[in-house]
């Protein structure tokens, strides 16, 4: 870990934060919490009220899928090759036309402020200053433009949308998003209503009802000219209007409603690129390039919406094999490390999605979540240098053994 000897190289040298965290220990300073997937969700538990925790830690019924996500991490496993020039390294990368420094994307994630008060300023900020992609929620407790100030002029954002009933509301908040700069619709279609959620019903955990009392929830409805001229009212003396009638409705949308939204996004956007969030299964995928997407993130939203399902990276590599040439293929739900990350990058992933990593840094204010990101690069760099994998292009199947018993899994491949 010489800070000199190392050749330039493409990206910054992310791993260098293993040792600057080494040496700050000779002089009394530890990093300010653990970021030991556990640990970091202890410390998380910590300091946020019982609420904040458990809307963070909630996952759909009893938790099978999140439990599945992670034990697909486990089955595939990665060849370490030895003597390979792994000095100069490069992660760089484009997703939807925008240049990243490396593969990795905050998951949009909703009502920020119930872990910090600055909310979704935080994770904008640190992304932008990264060089990472960021993607915001339409369920976000900051306003379109306030969260693109944060990220900052040209920093590569892309807009989540949940998708309501009222197509005026729906074309105002991508018209703000255009106007912001967010470059890429992601239109997230597992969530029309949200999943059974146990450890959420036992404490009444849903911070847009307490609105009224102050809680945070509606602001992405109240900074909306369109949804309050028409709403607004309403909002006044009913808290749920904005969450109940425009993002988890209930009223699943169908996919005769796809080439609308396409349509119109490309319109107001100058024809920016446009996908879908959720897909977990080879026929919807292919169902997303025939209605004309440019992209899906294949994800089963952390676990969090249909319990006892498949592992989402178990569903990678059909998916890529059945669409992976034709359109941009992201990937999240269950990434907790370096090594994952480099898993969905083999299994064709152009770029990976992170969730509850950065909220539980966040947790932990501006600094702690940078803690967070800086750790996750760290180890996803020290990861390639070691297995001996240098650049995103060698990062591929052969890259991986599915449990350690063939050299893939045969019906895969
Ligand atoms: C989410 N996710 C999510 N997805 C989305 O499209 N819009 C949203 O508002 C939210 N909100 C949200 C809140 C919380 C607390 C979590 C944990 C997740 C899903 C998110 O974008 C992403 O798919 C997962 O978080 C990725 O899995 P990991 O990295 O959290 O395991």
């Amino acid at each position: 870990m010489d800070p000199t000897n190392k050749p330039e190289q493409p990206h910054p040298h992310y791993s260098l934060y293993q040792r600057e965290c080494f040496m700050n220990g000779t002089i009394g300073q530890l990093p300010p919490f653990s970021v030991v997937p556990e640990k970091l969700q202890e410390s998380t538990q910590k300091v946020l009220t019982e609420k904040g925790y458990w809307y963070a830690a909630s996952n759909a019924g009893i938790g099978w899928t999140d439990k599945a996500n992670r034990e697909a991490f486990y089955d595939w496993r990665i060849i370490p090759r030895m003597l390979v020039d792994t000095n100069k390294r490069d992660m760089n990368v484009e997703v939807f036309g925008q240049k990243l420094k490396n593969p990795f994307i905050f998951a949009p994630i909703g009502i920020n402020k119930i872990y910090h008060p600055l909310g979704e300023l935080i994770p904008a900020r640190i992304a932008g200053e990264m060089g990472m992609g960021y993607m915001l929620s339409t369920a976000a407790s900051q306003s379109i433009e306030d969260v693109a100030d944060a990220n900052g002029e040209g920093s590569p954002r892309f807009f989540q949308l949940y998708m309501g009933h009222d197509d005026d509301v729906t074309i105002s908040l991508l018209e703000r998003a255009h106007k912001a700069g967010f470059t890429a619709c992601i239109l997230t279609v597992d969530t029309w209503q949200l999943a059974w959620r146990p450890t959420d019903v036992d404490i009444a955990n849903y911070t847009f009802y307490y609105a009224k009392a102050g809680a945070p929830g509606n602001e992405m409805g109240e900074s909306d000219p369109v949804f309050m001229r028409k709403y607004g009212d309403e909002l006044k003396k009913d808290p749920s209007v904005w969450i109940d009638k425009h993002v988890w409705h209930g009223k699943a949308h169908d996919w005769k409603k796809i080439p609308w939204l396409i349509e119109t996004w490309k319109k107001i956007s100058g024809g920016k690129p446009f996908a879908l969030k959720g897909i977990q299964c080879v026929e919807d995928a292919e169902m997303a390039v025939r209605v004309g997407c440019d992209g899906i993130v294949v994800s089963n939203h952390a676990g969090r919406q249909v319990d006892g399902a498949v592992g989402s990276l178990d569903q990678l590599p059909a998916i890529v094999d059945a669409v992976g040439d034709k359109v941009t293929v992201l990937f999240d739900s269950g990434i907790r490390g370096g090594a994952d990350a480099f898993k969905a990058l083999a299994l064709g992933a152009k770029a990976v999605l992170f969730g509850r990593l950065w909220v539980w840094g966040m947790s932990h204010g501006y600094e702690g979540c940078m803690h967070v990101v800086k750790s996750l690069l760290a180890d996803f760099d020290i990861t390639m240098t070691v297995a001996g994998y240098p650049t995103l292009a060698d990062i591929n199947r052969r890259a991986l053994q599915y449990k350690g018993a063939e050299r893939n899994r045969p019906s895969r491949l």
